[in-house]
């Protein structure tokens, strides 16, 4: 069911520090920080040659990325994302499987203008999922 991996997210407590060492340390694609209001984040945009990464900044006062922050003040690898075909087919799919789709299992339009959900965490391995219809 699942296909490529379309992102890893990381948050970061210092969203220009690590958009600056990604492009000068890592040599890395950096795109420009894009306020994502209906998500709760800021986001800068990373391309790869086979995926992206997405660095993650809390925007406004429920982003989701505060509490993460809180508990990691670092930063660290907030969630993957892979592509699915059919997202409405998927939902179906991991919920007859028992997995719990967060945010009531209605997909949102995500950072990418697409159909996105996200997976429980404790359903897999204790790793935050997104499914995004490519
Ligand atoms: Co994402």
């Amino acid at each position: 069911m699942i296909g490529r991996l379309n992102h890893v997210a990381i948050a970061v407590p210092d969203l220009d520090a690590a958009a600056a060492q990604y492009r000068a340390t890592l040599g890395a694609k950096v795109g420009p920080p894009k306020d994502e209001p209906a998500h709760g984040v800021t986001v800068v945009f990373i391309d790869l040659p086979n995926t992206k990464i997405e660095l993650l900044y809390p925007l406004g006062d429920n982003s989701p990325i505060t509490a993460f922050l809180a508990k990691n003040p670092s930063g660290g690898m907030h969630h993957i994302c892979y592509e699915v075909d059919d997202i409405i087919a998927a939902r179906d799919h991991l919920l007859s499987q028992g997995a719990r789709v967060l945010g009531g299992g209605d997909p949102k339009i995500g950072a990418h203008g697409k159909p996105v959900l996200f997976l429980h965490p404790k359903d897999f391995q204790g790793c935050l999922i997104e499914l995004e219809q490519a």
